[in-house]
């Protein structure tokens, strides 16, 4: 069967409803009384310096802490996710890159990875998560292993064109081999990628791009193949596991940091124009005389913007060291924005509003700061990926925007 991308739509987008607060809320049957508080452990390092008890209840990230955490509890219970086996013809030699395309990564950590490590995070923690099962009559959703970073640097593969194909082929393979393809016409399966080179790696199969659920680190409006909804927002985030504590706001002795190249980038070049001298700012074009991750220690707010992508690590790079984001960057589908309210921990400016910037940032009232910081502490683990998966990281946060699209398809027993 085949279903149109509308029903799809319409669907996910019914589901999504359940998340409103309004809706929820009315229904005091709901069971929140074992539900886990909004978990404040995070901010040991840095409550000290602010003034904790002036946070009124309303001060939080959460759009509804209550509603999400019961959701989520039913998604740790009941979810489950089946992971297709390596085919046939890449089972053999574990270190050739073709093997790897379909394996997990046997060193994620390495800082070559980088930029791209969500995607291989993901995979190893589903691997190991609770969250697996063997048994496809059970499943949700089904997991269509490939990597993208891994054909990217595959000697045959790497090209976006060829991406594309190797991807079509791989889905004509499943769906002539296994039953579940064609039970939702790709509905309940997903794929996860990070590196801009899959952009288009659904675009030679018309159920994949139209059906299937894509996870990434390009969740941008205007991408071609992002279907906002359907689609999930992957944070890109840069490998660590480190837990430092947090420099305390009095410590930040910048106000406002950047650190990063031009590219072809309008919104950066503008910026650096505009705000490139001014003493409020450190802006790092090219050589940097503070080291990047100084810069975010140091640093009250930290600029994200737009490059070629919506997305770079630098939003969750912000968050890991503690200093407030600032993003310039239109379109960009913020990761787990249903769940968490950016703006209680972010600020947002349109790429419209740079001239703007200096006015924006330094009229924020000091306890709105301390507010916007703290917040800060509350999203940090959500943002984190763990070696094996911890409650609420970006892996179960991931899984949560998957069990938000699940029940829509189900292969008949
Ligand atoms: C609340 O939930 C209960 C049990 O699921 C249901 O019977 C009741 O109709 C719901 N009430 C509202 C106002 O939705
Ligand atoms: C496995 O593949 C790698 C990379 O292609 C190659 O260097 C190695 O010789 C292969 N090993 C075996 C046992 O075939
Ligand atoms: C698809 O199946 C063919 C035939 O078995 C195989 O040669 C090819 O490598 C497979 N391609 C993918 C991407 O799985
Ligand atoms: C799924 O549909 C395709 C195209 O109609 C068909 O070639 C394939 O054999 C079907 N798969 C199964 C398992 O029946
Ligand atoms: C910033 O200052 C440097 C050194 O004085 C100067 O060369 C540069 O043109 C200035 N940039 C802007 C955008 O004003």
């Amino acid at each position: 069967m085949i279903i149109s991308p509308l029903a799809v739509l319409l669907i996910t987008s019914s589901t999504i409803l359940w998340l409103r607060p309004q809706i929820l809320l009315h229904n005091s049957s709901l069971d929140v009384r074992r539900k886990p508080k909004e978990s404040r452990e995070e901010c040991g390092s840095c409550s000290d310096s602010v003034s904790l008890h002036t946070r009124t209840k309303t001060i939080t990230p959460y759009h509804n802490w209550e509603t999400f955490s019961a959701d989520y509890e039913e998604m740790l219970s009941k979810f489950r996710v089946f992971v297709y086996p390596i085919p046939d013809a890449f089972v053999g030699n574990e270190s050739s890159p073709s093997a790897r395309i379909f394996l997990p990564h046997p060193d994620p950590l390495n800082p070559k990875i980088g930029n791209y490590y969500s995607e291989h995070a993901f995979k190893l923690s589903l691997l190991r998560s609770s969250l697996v099962t063997k048994r496809p009559d059970k499943a949700h959703f089904f997991f269509m292993p490939f990597s993208i970073n891994a054909m990217r640097n595959h000697p045959l593969v790497h090209s976006e064109s060829s991406i594309s194909t190797f991807v079509a082929n791989y889905v004509s393979n499943i769906s002539s081999e296994f039953e579940f393809w064609n039970a939702s016409g790709g509905a309940d399966h997903f794929f996860v990628c990070c590196h801009s080179v899959g952009r288009e790696a659904a675009s030679k199969h018309s159920g994949l791009h139209n059906n299937a659920v894509q996870i990434t680190c390009s969740s941008s409006y205007f991408q071609r193949l992002y279907t906002p909804h359907k689609d999930i927002p992957l944070p890109q985030v840069w490998p660590r596991l480190d837990r430092q504590a947090l420099n305390p706001p009095n410590q930040r002795t910048e106000l406002i940091f950047f650190a990063g190249r031009v590219q072809n980038s309008g919104a950066r070049q503008e910026v650096i124009n505009l705000w490139g001298n001014d003493s409020s700012f450190s802006i790092f074009s090219g050589h940097s005389s503070m080291p990047y991750e100084e810069g975010f220690r140091r640093s009250r707010y930290c600029l994200h913007i737009k490059g070629y992508e919506v997305n770079t690590a630098r939003v969750v790079d912000a968050i890991h060291y503690g200093c407030v984001p600032v993003l310039i960057s239109n379109y960009y589908d913020l990761p787990f924005a249903n769940i968490l309210d950016w703006s209680k921990f972010s600020i947002i400016v349109n790429q419209q509003d740079i001239p703007l910037l200096k006015n924006v940032i330094t009229s924020v009232p000091e306890q709105t700061y301390l507010d916007l910081y703290q917040n800060l502490c509350l999203v940090r683990k959500h943002f984190r990926w763990s070696t094996v998966p911890e409650s609420y990281d970006a892996f179960h946060m991931t899984a949560y925007q998957l069990w938000l699209r699940r029940g829509v398809h189900r292969v008949a027993s």
